[in-house]
């Protein structure tokens, strides 16, 4: 049997970073973990008890709740992959609002948050065969990941994917609303002081603009097995 690697994907929001880790973790048997869920957990639950909203953010009740929040991943063979819970509530669904959207880069720049969330992560991740994706995870979470992704595409691109998809689910937004949540949390992601999002020394960068999701699939699992095939 092969060797089980972990698998780091990074990038910017909406480059399609959990499509291609779900495929990657179905056609491998490993585990997915989409750690931008766990962040917008934290930010539902911020939401939720009043801690922020249009022009009020405590940080400090954030900061104090964090050990009443439980995150869980339990997977839902329906859909073929594991879906969020935050103290035993399933907020799959919730969580992907263009509200929460809005909300998450604030939530997720506050370094509480995140020593938190890294320490689960690490956690999960240690027994390898793992694909994670999200910001930090080649540069912070998984330093020493036998391969890592960092993916990226036009803004435009990316807000008019994440435009159909919202659209799709029946949410009321216009396209210059995602374009500009896309911009703004490309600036808070790649200019916050705690791990922003870089592109790691030893990343492979892949610009999917003009690729389709199966060309994609078939460079990274060439990769994969290029990795497996010498480690
Ligand atoms: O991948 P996503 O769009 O669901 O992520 C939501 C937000 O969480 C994103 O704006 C940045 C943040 N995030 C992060 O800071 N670190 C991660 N490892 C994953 C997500």
């Amino acid at each position: 049997m092969n060797k089980k690697i972990t698998i780091a994907i990074d990038g910017f929001s909406s480059t399609g970073k959990s499509t291609l880790a779900k495929q990657l973790a179905n056609n491998l048997g490993y585990v997915y973990v989409d750690t931008g869920a766990m962040y917008r957990a934290i930010a539902l639950f911020a939401m939720q008890n009043g801690y922020i909203g249009t022009g009020n953010f405590d940080k400090e009740s954030l900061i104090t709740s964090l050990p009443a929040i439980r995150l869980q991943f339990k997977y839902n063979p329906q859909l073929g992959f594991a879906e969020m819970y935050l103290n035993d509530v399933n907020i799959e669904k919730e969580i992907r609002t263009i509200e929460v959207s809005s909300f998450v880069s604030k939530v997720a720049e506050i370094s509480e948050v995140r020593s938190k969330l890294v320490e689960q992560q690490k956690e999960m991740g240690k027994d390898k065969g793992i694909v994670m994706d999200g910001r930090d995870i080649g540069t912070v979470v998984f330093p020493e990941a036998e391969l890592k992704i960092f993916m990226t595409a036009s803004s435009t691109t990316r807000a008019q994917r994440r435009y159909d998809e919202l659209l799709q689910k029946g949410d009321i937004v216009t396209y210059e609303e995602v374009l500009k949540n896309v911009e703004e949390r490309d600036y808070i992601d790649t200019h916050r002081d705690n791990s922003p999002l870089v592109l790691a020394e030893d990343a492979i960068e892949i610009d999917n603009s003009y690729i389709t999701r199966e060309e994609q699939f078939e460079i990274v699992l060439g990769l994969v097995n290029e990795v497996i095939k010498t480690d």
